[in-house]
């Protein structure tokens, strides 16, 4: 049995989780020969109570980070994780993150730890609803057309909520109750959050390159419930939709709330879920939906990403 030794940063809604599932599903690793310490897990706060494992380091200071094989990131924000990461990446180990807006921001920073395999991100668009995955991999052979996608689990509760008559901001202070929310909400309500992960998406179908700043973006804050109520009405729902499509030479990615017949495949995935129609010529049109936010089930794609990279394969490669 060899001991791989891993670093986690952050411990909120999905790090506890991510802790919680190495030791829950120890067997995957002891399955292929691997046993999974934990050097270290990085806060802001070492006083706050921890629903972790006992017995794993909890500290505000990075020092263990030297002695990690693999770095699991799930603090958040943008500058703080590429501060730390960087060094650590530039040392040739690899990093399992959740965080879309660090993809999508800092791209220049990060593309080619991604080109060389070193990135693991499949938690970062629709949590363990696989999608980057067979965008990575199969999807690449059919030619990419269209995709249209609900990715944003704290609007899609807010709209549902509000379908059911209650009012926006009631249904937002729920959805951060339920740890679905980003640190600002802005994030989620603006838009900004389905931006992030349009912008990684786009980077396996459209342009390795594709820059966050092209995304046209309208959030659903000025949404009422008068709006909402109108469109059940009329047999449709709101929902905040992300699209990506052909436009001349080049792409066209939005984000937008949408006006949807009820019968829409990205109304009937259900409330809480998640849900992406991926278009392509010889694929034809594929449907993944799933829930995509909550800590287990972001969790389950993280430690999914650590196994891969525990069997040698390469992490998330994006075109080039
Ligand atoms: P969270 O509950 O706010 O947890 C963040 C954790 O990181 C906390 O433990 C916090 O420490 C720590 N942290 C934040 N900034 C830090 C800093 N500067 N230095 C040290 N520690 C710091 O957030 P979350 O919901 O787990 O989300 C984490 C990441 O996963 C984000 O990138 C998010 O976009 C992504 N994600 C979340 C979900 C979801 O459903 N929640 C799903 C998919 C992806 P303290 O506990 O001491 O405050
Ligand atoms: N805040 C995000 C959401 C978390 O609501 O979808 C999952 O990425």
């Amino acid at each position: 049995m060899r001991t791989v030794t891993v670093g986690v940063l952050g411990s909120g809604t999905v790090g506890q989780d991510v802790l919680n599932l190495i030791e829950r599903r120890q067997n995957i690793f002891s399955d292929v020969g691997v046993k999974i310490e934990v050097a270290g897990v990085l806060v802001r706060d070492v006083n706050k109570k921890r629903n972790i494992p006992d017995g794993i380091r909890v500290t505000s200071e990075c020092d263990f980070l030297q002695e990690c094989g693999v770095v699991i990131e799930t603090m958040g924000g943008v500058e703080r994780p590429l501060e730390i990461l960087h060094p650590y990446l530039r040392s040739g180990r690899p990093v399992i993150t959740a965080n879309k807006a660090l993809l999508a921001e800092k791209w220049t920073e990060l593309r080619k730890y991604a080109l060389d395999g070193k990135l693991y991100y499949e938690a970062s668009v629709m949590a363990g609803t696989p999608v980057i995955g067979p965008m990575s991999t199969v999807l690449r052979a059919s030619t990419f057309t269209r995709l249209q996608a609900v990715l944003n689990g704290t609007c899609n509760y807010i709209l549902t909520q509000m379908e059911a008559g209650k009012e926006y901001a009631d249904a937002l202070a729920e959805a951060q109750a339920l740890g679905y929310a980003e640190d600002p909400p802005t994030l989620d309500v603006g838009g900004y959050d389905t931006a992030h992960k349009l912008t990684v998406l786009a980077r396996f179908c459209a342009d390795g390159d594709f820059p966050y700043s092209a995304v046209q973006v309208t959030g659903i804050e000025n949404l009422t419930l008068a709006d909402v109520q109108d469109a059940l009405k009329h047999g449709e729902k709101y929902k905040l939709v992300a699209e990506l499509e052909k436009a001349g030479t080049g792409w066209k990615a939005t984000v937008a709330p949408k006006r949807l017949p009820e019968t829409h495949a990205l109304c009937t995935a259900g409330a809480s879920r998640n849900a992406l129609v991926y278009e392509g010529e010889e694929c034809g049109t594929l449907i993944f939906a799933g829930g995509g936010a909550g800590g287990m089930i972001t969790a389950s794609a993280m430690v999914g990403d650590l196994l891969d990279f525990l069997l040698g394969f390469p992490g998330h490669v994006p075109l080039h």
